[in-house]
């Protein structure tokens, strides 16, 4: 039998990972973006981001035909596939709400073509939208432009995306979980069938649910993440109060409770990337329009913009005034193994410590072209972190980078000025960095 045909709207991380994933399947898949830019390097093979093993599936796909990208043509790929995949951004609004333009533009276009569609065609959404959204804005959408009437003219699905940064690909091949909120049960039957068709043997358990409990399901479980992240940095804080108690044991043996879990009980700089932030954030939003609210999250929240200012005051406890201080920051991207700098840690850290006057070195392995666009000239650009931490006051690790870890306590006395290496990541074992420099490991009482 041959396999339906597949359109993706959007190629960030989340559509283009869900695009070479079937591509790669052997699923015939079209997409469409808006950014010229973007859409040429696809079809040349070339992922837009750094993302590891993407750019080998990705040749693959275009080299067997089996993608192509095109340029604002969603009415196109919309009337020449079964399956439409929504992967607009969802960008955040000043008052934590998100905007939905994109997601608007999307359903004018489907609509469109849904007008002109012969078969049953069927929308799922894969953006992040609150719960509600793809009922009161999508549906309606579809339904005015199309003319015609969701779940008998065509079908309406919400089918959130889980995937991490750096090994996006996989989290989209190897899924722990399917979430298929349906409008009407013939679209998440479809939804479904393609979805066992995709996983084959491997197919993950599949939860089949409403739109909104769909949509609710995807901000539950970054909410939940973001609030380990800042439950286990509220013990990090407590832990440097307290002689001789350490959060990286504390984790550890919390983490062996089977009720509690070992994943995301990392202490650090706090959280960033494009979703955690912005997830708790319109997650609350949205409870408060629904009136309730959620003093939780708005303390998850609380606890994350802080954070990250510690390894300041960690600065200032060891040089005092930090004026013409020269400053070492190894790491740049949120998390390691990604060029992202969205709501990276980095950025508070910078701008903190440009205000007190130091002067900044940075290092990051892929990151520096991005950071560059954000702080220009007001920081320096090292090309190895060796370079980066020569002759500097202090040295920050905000980044766990692995290439990080293979630096040893003696490297830091020999190069560094004055050898403060504050440990914001947790990378080092005590043992060895303790006696042979200053260091200030975050989640450590002393
Ligand atoms: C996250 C979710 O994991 C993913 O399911 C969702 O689809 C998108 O958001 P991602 O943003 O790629 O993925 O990164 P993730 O690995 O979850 O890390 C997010 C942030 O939390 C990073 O800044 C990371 O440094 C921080 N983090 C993570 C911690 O500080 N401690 C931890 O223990 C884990």
């Amino acid at each position: 039998m041959e396999k339906p045909k597949i359109s993706v709207i959007g190629v960030g991380y989340v559509g283009l990972c869900t695009a070479v994933g079937f591509a790669n399947k052997g699923f015939s898949v079209m997409a469409s973006d808006v950014d010229p830019e973007k859409a040429e390097k696809i079809n040349q093979g070339i992922p837009p981001f750094h993302e590891p093993g993407l750019k080998e599936k990705l040749k693959d796909s275009i080299q067997k035909g089996n993608l192509a990208c095109l340029v604002n043509q969603t009415e196109k790929v919309v009337n020449e596939s079964d399956f439409t995949f929504v992967a607009v951004g969802t960008p955040s609004k000043p008052d934590g709400s998100i905007d939905l333009k994109y997601i608007q533009t999307a359903s004018q276009d489907i609509g469109k073509a849904l007008n002109k569609k012969e078969t049953c065609h069927i929308t799922i959404i894969k953006s992040t939208v609150v719960p509600g959204t793809t009922q009161n804005t999508v549906k309606s959408i579809l339904e005015q432009e199309s003319k015609k009437q969701c779940g008998k003219d065509f079908g309406l699905c919400m089918n959130p995306e889980f995937l991490r940064q750096g090994s996006a690909f996989q989290d989209t091949i190897n899924a722990d979980r399917v979430v298929i909120g349906a409008y009407d049960k013939q679209s998440g039957d479809k939804l479904e069938e393609l979805y066992k068709t995709f996983y084959s043997t491997h197919t993950p358990p599949i939860i089949r649910t409403t739109l909104s409990t769909a949509e609710l399901i995807k901000y539950a479980s970054n909410a939940m993440l973001a609030t380990k992240i800042s439950f286990i940095n509220t013990i990090a804080n407590m832990c440097e109060k307290i002689q001789g108690a350490d959060v990286k044991t504390v984790a550890a043996a919390m983490g062996l409770d089977k009720r509690i879990g070992p994943l995301f009980l990392d202490a650090g700089l706090g959280y960033g990337g494009s979703c955690f932030p912005k997830d708790v954030k319109a997650l609350i939003a949205c409870s408060k329009a629904f009136g309730y609210q959620p003093e939780l999250l708005e303390s998850v929240e609380n606890v994350n913009k802080t954070q990250p200012l510690k390894a300041v005051q960690f600065c200032k406890q060891q040089l005092g005034n930090l004026k013409d201080k020269k400053i070492a920051l190894l790491g740049l991207s949120f998390k390691p193994d990604t060029d992202d700098m969205r709501e990276a840690r980095v950025i508070p850290i910078i701008n903190q410590l440009l205000q007190d006057g130091a002067k900044i070195t940075a290092y990051d392995p892929v990151a520096i072209p991005i950071a560059k666009t954000i702080f220009n000239n007001q920081i320096e650009y090292a090309p190895s972190a060796i370079e980066c931490i020569k002759n500097t006051d202090c040295c920050i690790i905000v980044t766990e980078w692995d290439e990080f870890r293979k630096l040893a306590p003696e490297e830091f006395a020999s190069y560094m000025k004055q050898p403060n290496l504050i440990d914001g990541r947790r990378i080092y074992k005590l043992e060895g960095f303790s006696n042979k420099i200053n260091y200030i490991p975050l989640g450590l009482g002393r």
